[in-house]
């Protein structure tokens, strides 16, 4: 369950399908604390090269993770893990740590140890929390679940303009296949294609479903 004082506003949905930008939005306008899960994948999977481990060996980066001593912090509005009194931004948005997050993001232990610090994040109050598990696996209980999603061919050109080289579909199949937490449209979750739509009205809506729940 999660702390009966704290409203969790969960989004999930594949790669550049505009989970960041919606969830930073409503939470400013709301005033919730905006976390941003990938960052935390993509801040392990930075420590992992930076370690020169083999980020394919299951076993090898559930040791790493195992000593890893990041901590959560907000900041300003947001959560951030940090890492030897640093926190790591530029650097986890490069395309090397794209390929291989993925990978570092199906090992059971990784996902338990993500599970846990972000279930704690309602310490810091009412979140908006994004990410791919989200809605399933991380605050399943919350009446606030959405999946977006826009199509193939957006998502990539949104990923090209912000001058990242990737391949989207290959990180997505691996995220929607993997045994543990896969990314899925969760029970209670509403599909919102924001294709063609901009972040502003796609956000005024998430707020509009969220603040009629709360009066209802
Ligand atoms: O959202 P972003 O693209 O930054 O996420 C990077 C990667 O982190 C995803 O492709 C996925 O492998 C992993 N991730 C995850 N579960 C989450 C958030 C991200 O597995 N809740």
């Amino acid at each position: 369950m999660s702390d009966a004082q704290s409203i969790v506003i969960a989004i999930d949905g594949p790669s550049a399908s505009g989970k960041s930008t919606n969830a930073r939005i409503i939470s400013a306008k709301l005033g919730y604390v905006y976390v941003d899960t990938g960052a935390m994948y993509r801040t392990l999977a930075w420590h992992a090269l930076n370690q020169g481990t083999n980020v394919t060996d299951m076993a090898a980066v559930e040791a790493l993770c195992r000593e890893w001593p990041a901590k959560l912090v907000k900041r300003e509005n947001s959560v951030w893990l940090e890492v030897d009194g640093y926190f790591p931004e530029q650097e986890i948005r490069s395309s090397e740590v794209s390929k291989v997050v993925s990978y570092v993001a199906q090992v059971p232990y990784v996902r338990k140890w993500m599970k846990e610090r972000q279930r704690s994040c309602v310490d810091f109050g009412d979140l908006v929390m994004e990410g791919r598990d989200i809605t399933s696996n991380i605050f399943p209980e919350t009446p606030h679940k959405f999946y977006l999603d826009a199509s193939a061919d957006e998502r990539q050109a949104r990923r090209d303009a912000d001058g990242i080289e990737e391949n989207l579909a290959a990180r997505d199949q691996r995220d929607s296949t993997r045994k543990t937490a896969p990314l899925v449209v969760a029970d209670g979750a509403l599909v919102i294609n924001n294709s063609g739509e901009s972040p502003q009205e796609t956000s005024a809506r998430i707020i509009a479903l969220v603040e009629n729940r709360k009066l209802g």
